[in-house]
């Protein structure tokens, strides 16, 4: 029997590629998301080993269900992939709640609502592994992104007390940070930007945010850049606490807790071209 792992958000870009990309390497993939009809078109090209499961990650009773179904399947699963996310674009002080409430939920209770719903048959089994999808914005906030860095650095700071709490069980938790990679995601986040553009406040500023912010998925890897990492946090014997994907975003990473903070924003405004509003 293969082993399984359940992907949340693998009706698009990230989690539909880790979903194809494991069900080649051998794995049986449980294939989550709300829209049911795209996870299905999966079928034809994950290797026979793709089940489609309809989950919405903010509804208790629908990730229940999806359970019952994986536990048809008649072994426990082997991992979790926490992936379904959402964004949230605008200025801290104009972001509607709403917005945060939806980000916050998607990003952080869901995830934790799928570890908390699957932990318990890997604890019986005395092994597994949750890998679960940050961001670089979880370590590297930009401006506008307030609600969605604050879900990035909350999945940072759980997932190691996370980690620190399973050992004793056999389990491994590995947090995956992506830079930008080329998915819908980016897109939704330039157009959410828009809402802002005439804003009497910040609209400027959002504007020549949004110029840069643009251009930067389109250019982006491709999501099998996060696959890889995601099947090491999977396979290694050791898998690391962080993977950055694609690698060299490590660098970023690495001069960020180098210097001081003022030193990261001056550098962050030249790149995107934030600098000329500075007093
Ligand atoms: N793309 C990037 O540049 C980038 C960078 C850093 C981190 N990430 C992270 O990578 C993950 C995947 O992003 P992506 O780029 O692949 O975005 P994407 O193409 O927009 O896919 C997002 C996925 O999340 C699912 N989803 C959203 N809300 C959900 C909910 N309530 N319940 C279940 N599934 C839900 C969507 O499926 P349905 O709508 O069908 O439910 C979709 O499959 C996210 O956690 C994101 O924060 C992305």
């Amino acid at each position: 029997m293969h082993q399984s792992v359940l992907v949340t958000g693998a009706s698009s870009g990230i989690g539909e590629e880790a979903a194809v990309f494991l069900a080649h390497k051998g794995f049986r993939v449980f294939a989550a998301a709300r829209r049911i009809d795209k996870l299905k078109e999966l079928n034809a090209v994950g290797a026979g080993r793709i089940t489609p499961l309809q989950m919405d990650v903010t509804d208790k009773s629908s990730i229940d269900a999806a359970l019952s179904k994986i536990a048809e399947y008649g072994a426990p699963l082997y991992g979790l992939v926490n992936n379904a996310g959402a964004s949230a674009m605008g200025p801290v002080e104009k972001l509607p709640l709403s917005d945060w409430r939806t980000a916050f939920e998607t990003n952080v209770f869901g995830l934790v609502a799928v570890t908390q719903a699957v932990l318990p048959q890997m604890r019986a089994a005395g092994r597994g592994r949750i890998i679960n999808i940050g961001s670089i914005t979880g370590r590297i906030a930009s401006p506008f992104q307030g609600a969605y860095a604050g879900t990035k650095h909350a999945v940072e700071g759980l997932s190691d007390s996370l980690r620190r709490e399973l050992v004793p069980f056999g389990i491994k938790v590995s947090v995956i940070r992506p830079g930008a990679i080329n998915t819908p995601f980016g897109k939704h986040e330039a157009e959410m930007l828009e809402d802002y553009e005439n804003d009497e406040v910040y609209g400027d500023q959002v504007k020549t945010f949004k110029a840069w912010f643009s251009k930067q998925h389109p250019n982006a890897p491709s999501p099998v850049v996060v696959a890889e990492a995601i099947h090491h946090a999977l396979t290694a014997e050791t898998p690391h606490s962080r993977y950055t994907a694609p690698f060299k975003m490590t660098y970023a990473l690495v001069l960020r807790n180098l210097m001081p903070a003022a030193v990261t924003d001056r550098i962050l405004e030249r790149v995107n071209g934030l600098g000329k509003f500075r007093k």
